[in-house]
């Protein structure tokens, strides 16, 4: 029925445009038969007629304004954290095929998916789940006998432990990128958990370790983020918010990281569950973790909370991920927006316990979720990814980057091949995503200073829904460059974007911007350039720089001065 209600705008519109062109083609005809007058008189009905024939849609201008002399927090470069679950075709296929394949791979690592990933320069990557972290049990994924097991949360498949601990580890060096391990609290123990970071992160010859070095590590590894169980009120255990502090207390004194380099500085965060969504259950659950870290002894701690957001709009998820029209275009993105109310409700209760804002709000699991691909897995999550989720990941990589005091980490799910993915794979084809290429443009902000920028946002208004039509965010990179990144939300009207500057002028502006003809725009392995940026550019004129955004836009620019 959705669908249906989707295709009968874009229907009428396709019926207009061929209207139109039937017309052009009328005059085209007469113009060869008639005489140099007549035809240069039908040439300029022509041009009236087609003038009157397109559709007015003005450019919406909106002044945006830079204080670079008020900056803010850092923008944690692991914002832009990737998310791996042995999931559907996420790692296995995804990222792991074996050394034996004839896909071209460095000990069994597609080589195609790391290039892919080192270009986006990903900064931490959670793994092995979500729902599966609490049903892994390590010891099986290790060693030259792998023991082969099942995958009950996801469809039930076969997992054969051949991608574990050391295959994840090998992964992350070769994209240059930190360990975030979620480590067994609702089927393990801590002994288990314990067990695990010796294994990783010990520099003495224990026997585990021993066992790391015949696996070809002699060298501890470095694990920069633990959770401490994955959705623990649901499918980690369906734990009381009192039952799981028990258990965080436990795995958060036992499960050490005992790598000398991580003793002092870079020390292991420890990541508790946190909430699920907005209801009073998940402020209760934030209120109760966070009281209980206020008052927390030298004997546990916790450095993030984290949180997970779906834009779903309603259980089970049945939005269409391709082969959708303007209206779920803003019925997705409307809920999208929900995100900012969902981090400063629980930045509130952050706030009453942790004023100093010690502890991070990790948003590690979040993006669209949409109806599983016709012909897929149910259980595999596969979905495609339009020009929606590149404006739906720009619109949340802004919420963070607005909210970077606290909000210090988040991790898209998942990185290929499953929910809002980086990449799709199918056997040695690979193809980039919409969401990939936002990524990409918004490489200069990690680690970049927020500065304010404040502009009128206007509104966007479709089927009853109204958005703000414009989204903005600026920061200042290490080398002091300016950045600018813009959404235009509207998805048939362009936007003016007359930038001012505190105190000096932008003279020039150049980067990126990514657009496509529809809202519902892919990439395929067919087609794999349908959505891809474009140089843009700008000068400005009589002492003003304005920019002139596509509909349906993402643009990311350095700003000259
Ligand atoms: O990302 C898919 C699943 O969504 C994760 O396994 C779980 O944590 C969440 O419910």
């Amino acid at each position: 029925m959705a669908q249906k209600l989707a295709f009968r705008p874009f229907r009428a519109i396709q019926y207009r445009i061929l209207r139109r062109s039937q017309f052009r083609r009328t005059f085209l005809f007469v113009l060869k038969a008639g005489s140099p007058l007549v035809r240069s008189l039908l040439a300029s009905l022509t041009l009236l007629a087609v003038a009157m024939a397109a559709p007015v849609v003005a450019a919406q201008k909106v002044a945006l304004f830079i204080d670079v002399s008020k900056p803010g927090p850092k923008i944690d470069r692991n914002l832009f954290g990737q998310f791996a679950e042995h999931l559907g075709h996420g790692v296995y296929e995804g990222i792991w095929v074996g050394p034996d394949s004839k896909i071209p791979n460095t000990r069994g690592i597609r080589n195609d998916v790391v290039a892919a990933l080192k270009a986006i320069k990903v900064p931490n990557v959670r793994w092995p789940g979500g729902c599966f972290a609490d049903e892994y049990h390590w010891r099986k994924g290790i060693g030259p006998q792998r023991t082969v097991t099942l995958n009950p949360n996801w469809g039930g498949v076969i997992e054969p432990n051949t991608f574990g601990t050391n295959e994840f580890m090998d992964f992350l060096d070769q994209i240059d990128a930190e360990a975030y391990l979620s480590v067994n609290v609702g089927s393990g123990t801590p002994q288990e958990a314990a067990e695990w970071l010796e294994y990783l992160t010990t520099a003495q010859p224990t026997t585990l370790a021993k066992g790391r070095a015949a696996g070809g590590h002699p060298d501890p590894y470095k694990v920069a983020f633990l959770g401490i169980g994955n959705e623990s009120w649901d499918c980690g255990g369906n734990m009381t918010p009192d039952y799981y502090l028990s258990q965080l207390k436990i795995y958060s004194r036992f499960v050490r990281n005992f790598n000398p380099a991580q003793q002092d500085k870079q020390q292991m965060l420890k990541i508790a569950v946190g909430p699920g969504g907005s209801e009073s259950r998940w402020t209760e659950w934030t209120d109760a973790i966070m009281k209980a870290y206020q008052n927390h002894t030298w004997s546990w701690d916790m450095n993030g909370l984290s949180m997970h957001s779906y834009t779903v709009v309603k259980w089970p998820p049945s939005f269409a991920s391709v082969g959708f029209g303007e209206t779920e275009y803003a019925q997705i993105l409307r809920s999208t927006l929900e995100m900012n109310s969902l981090v400063e409700k629980h930045s509130a209760i952050m706030d009453k316990y942790d004023p100093e804002k010690k502890v991070a709000l990790v948003v590690d699991e979040w993006g669209g979720w949409y109806a599983p691909l016709p012909g897929s897995n149910p259980g595999f999550l596969a979905q495609q990814n339009s020009l929606r989720d590149a404006v739906l990941a720009a619109l949340n990589l802004n919420i963070f980057a607005r909210h970077a005091d606290r909000v210090r980490m988040a991790n898209i799910a998942q990185m290929i091949n499953v929910l809002q993915a980086m990449i799709l794979t199918d056997k040695e084809k690979m193809v980039l995503t919409p969401t990939y290429y936002v990524y990409k443009m918004y490489v200069p902000f990690q680690d970049a200073t927020f500065v304010p920028a404040t502009f009128d946002a206007g509104t966007f208004t479709h089927d009853g829904i109204t958005l703000p039509r414009i989204d903005a965010i600026a920061a200042k990179d290490k080398a002091g460059k300016l950045w600018l990144a813009i959404t235009n939300v509207d998805p048939n009207q362009s936007a003016e974007i007359e930038v001012t500057l505190a105190g000096m002028n932008a003279k020039s502006a150049a980067g990126e911007t990514l657009s496509a003809s529809k809202v519902d725009s892919v990439n395929t392995f067919g087609a794999p350039n349908t959505v891809v940026p474009k140089p843009f550019s700008a000068k400005a004129q009589d002492g003003k720089l304005t920019l002139k955004l596509e509909p349906k836009s993402v643009t990311a620019i350095a700003l000259e001065q």
